[in-house]
């Protein structure tokens, strides 16, 4: 009985199959009602009884091995037909969910896209920056309250290491290693040390812009100001300049959009005035072109720097913009038409 077990055995191991029909043979002549195994169970009673544990065993091992190779083979053959298969061109298609930019994003591009058109590249720096580059350099002299305006963040002191506050930073290093003409705008993320609410964030996104050359003059600010305005807004949108105070433009403004809201009729999100603040601006105080070895006497330029945050909120009416920071599915797939 030993050798016809071991028989069975090698005749198991060499059997090879070619379609599911020949697995299923296999199958019955060794598994089935009167295959191999039921024989040799039913020869078993006639084992001496000192024999009966290792034919048993043997036994046991055939049965083993056959049933494994059964599942095998037949995983083997269906895995191979299912890789020759023709597939079924006449399923319909499943549709993929379309994402959407975020708003801050969209309204980047956006006034990239203006300023690009103007012929104005870009120009991207550190956001962990130095005194010099933040503040010393754009004529905040030392102690002076100027500095209070943008609460700042300090990793280090003595020398300072600090998170930028405004992206004017990036425009010193331009300065610094590019003579005029330069038309640049800065975009990037800025971090000021102010309580979170609807109107204000600890981070929020800047684009700051600079042009440098000989006789440029505040009319070219306006123009390019009111351009913008235009292009961001609507032909209809009108634009007034406030005077103001910056420590690295002289003499500063600050621009204003006709409510889009009213209509410049009064209502309470431009506060019942009829306008919008935008954005700082001005022609670039000497000290700042002298502090980056611009010679003064021979060019002028104007800067100007707009939160992202805030012409997003009037452009698409946003009321909190702690709702950019969210990341709520259901307030970022609205700007799901927009790019
Ligand atoms: N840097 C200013 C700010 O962050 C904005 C500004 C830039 C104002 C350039 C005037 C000129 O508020």
């Amino acid at each position: 009985m030993e050798k016809k077990i071991r028989q069975l055995l090698e005749d198991a191991k060499r059997f090879e199959a070619d379609s599911p029909e020949a697995v299923e043979a296999f199958r019955i002549a060794y598994l089935g009602k009167k295959g191999h195994l039921n024989a040799l169970f039913a020869d078993f009673k006639s084992v001496p009884a000192d024999k009966k544990k290792e034919t048993g065993q043997q036994i046991n091992t055939l049965k083993q091995f056959v049933t494994g190779k059964v599942e095998e083979m037949k995983s083997a053959l269906s895995a191979s037909s299912g890789a020759d298969a023709i597939p079924d061109m006449t399923v319909p298609g499943k549709s993929m969910p379309v994402g959407a930019r975020h708003p801050i994003s969209i309204v980047r591009n956006q006034i990239i896209g203006i300023f690009t058109r103007l012929g104005y590249n870009i120009s991207e720096g550190p956001e962990i920056e130095d005194d010099w580059h933040v503040f010393s350099a754009l004529n905040f002299p030392p102690e002076h309250p100027a500095r209070d305006m943008q609460d700042t963040f300090f990793i280090e002191k003595d020398p300072d290491v600090l998170l930028r506050t405004h992206t004017s930073s990036v425009q010193v290093r331009v300065m610094e290693n590019t003579q005029p003409p330069i038309r640049t705008i800065s975009p990037g993320i800025v971090f000021r040390n102010e309580a979170i609410s609807a109107r204000a964030h600890c981070i929020f996104h800047q684009v700051e812009g600079l042009y440098i050359d000989e006789n440029v003059s505040f009319a070219d600010l306006k123009q390019t100001l009111m351009y913008f305005a235009k292009e961001m807004f609507g032909g209809e949108t009108e634009t007034r300049f406030r005077p103001s105070f910056f420590p690295f433009t002289e003499p500063s403004a600050e621009m204003d959009i006709s409510c889009r809201i009213c209509g410049g009729k009064g209502c309470n999100i431009c506060k019942y005035t009829g306008w919008l603040e935008i954005l700082g601006c001005g022609m670039v105080h000497p000290n700042v072109l002298e502090h980056s070895d611009i010679d003064s006497r021979k060019y002028t330029g104007f800067a100007f720097g707009m939160g992202i945050e805030r012409i997003t909120m009037l452009r698409y009416e946003v009321k909190d913009l702690r709702l950019y920071f969210e990341n709520d599915a259901r307030f970022l797939e609205q700007f799901s038409a927009a790019f």
